[in-house]
C-alpha cells in the first residue's frame, strides 16, 4: 500500500481520541459524485452564472423561469448521481459510533442522507424541496400548484420557489442553532470540501476552534479556512475520509517503509 500522506496518521489519531466530531461539508464533498462545485474556476457554477441572478430572491423575481429552470436542471443532475466513498465513510462511522459524529452541510443535494447519515444539519436548505415565494395564503397548497416553470397558485398567483437558502436570506434558525451547538461541543471538526467563503456557515469552523476543538481541513487546494486549522490534508473527500474514518485506517502498519 502507498505511504499515507503526511498528517493523515496524526489526524486519524485525533479521530480516535475525539468524543464528539463535527463535520462541516461543502460542495467539494459531492464533487466526486459528479455534482459541480460553485467556485471552481472552470467548472464551478459561479464561473458560468452570476450568483445574484441565480441564487437571490431578487434574481428569481426578475427572471423566475430562468432561475426555476436552472434549479430543475440541478435537481435532475442530482437524481442521476450517487453518494461517493466520502459520504459513505461518514455515514458508516456515525452508525458504528452513535452520537459521536454530526454532519453539518452547506450542500443541498441530499447525498449525505442518501449515503445513510441521519440528523444531517442542512444549513442551506434542500434542493428537492419546494416552498412559496410569498407567505402562503389559505389557497396556496403545494400539492395543488399549477404546473409551470415555476408552478404557481391557481387562485392568487403566488410562485413556487426552490427550498434552498439564497444569498441575503437567513439560515433556518433551529438548524443553525443545532450546528452552532455541534461546533461548540466538538473535540474535532473536519472541514471538508468548502472554500470557506460563505458566512455564517464558514464561521462554524472558527467557532469550533475558539471553543477548543481541533480543526482539520480536507481539501485538494487552499481554502479560506486553512488558517483556522490545526491540520490541513491535501486530498479529496472520497480519498481521505475512508482513510480517516474506517476501522484500521491510517495505522502506521499499513504504510510501506
Ligand atoms: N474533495 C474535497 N474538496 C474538494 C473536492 C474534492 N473532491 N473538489 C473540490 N473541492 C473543494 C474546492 O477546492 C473548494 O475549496 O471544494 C471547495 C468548493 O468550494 P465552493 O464551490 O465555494 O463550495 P462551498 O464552499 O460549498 O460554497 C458555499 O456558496 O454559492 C454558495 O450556497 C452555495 O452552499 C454554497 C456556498
Amino acid at each position: 500500500m502507498k505511504k499515507a500522506p503526511h498528517g493523515l496518521h496524526t489526524v486519524h489519531g485525533w479521530v480516535l481520541e475525539a468524543e464528539r466530531i463535527a463535520v462541516l461539508s461543502g460542495a467539494g464533498m459531492s464533487a466526486e459524485s459528479g455534482v459541480p462545485t460553485f467556485r471552481d474556476a472552470q467548472d464551478g457554477y459561479w464561473a458560468q452564472f452570476n450568483p445574484q441572478d441565480m441564487a437571490s430572491e431578487r434574481g428569481f423575481r426578475a427572471a423566475p423561469q430562468r432561475v426555476w429552470d436552472w434549479y430543475a436542471h440541478r435537481r435532475a443532475g442530482v437524481a442521476q448521481v450517487q453518494p461517493n466513498a466520502g459520504h459513505v465513510a461518514l455515514a458508516r462511522f456515525a452508525r458504528a459510533h452513535p452520537g459521536r459524529l454530526t454532519v453539518i452541510t452547506q450542500n443541498v443535494d441530499g447525498l449525505h442522507q442518501r449515503a445513510g447519515s441521519s440528523g444531517v444539519l442542512c444549513l442551506h436548505g434542500d434542493l428537492l424541496a419546494d416552498r412559496w415565494l410569498e407567505a402562503p395564503r389559505a389557497c396556496c397548497r403545494l400539492e395543488d400548484a399549477e404546473p409551470g416553470s415555476p408552478p404557481r397558485c391557481g387562485s392568487c398567483g403566488n410562485l413556487v420557489r426552490p427550498g434552498v437558502v439564497w444569498f441575503g436570506e437567513n439560515l433556518p434558525v433551529d438548524v443553525f442553532e443545532a450546528a452552532r451547538q455541534a461546533a461548540q461541543g466538538a473535540d474535532l471538526m473536519l472541514v471538508v470540501g468548502t472554500a470557506g467563503a460563505v458566512y455564517p456557515a464558514a464561521g462554524l469552523a472558527r467557532l469550533a476552534r475558539q471553543a477548543g476543538a481541533r480543526v482539520v481541513v480536507v481539501n485538494p487546494v487552499a481554502s479560506e479556512l486553512d488558517d483556522v486549522a490545526h491540520g490541513v490534508l491535501r486530498g479529496t473527500a472520497a480519498q481521505l475520509l475512508p482513510q480517516l474514518l474506517e476501522p484500521g485506517a491510517g495505522r502506521p502498519d499499513q504504510e510501506t517503509p
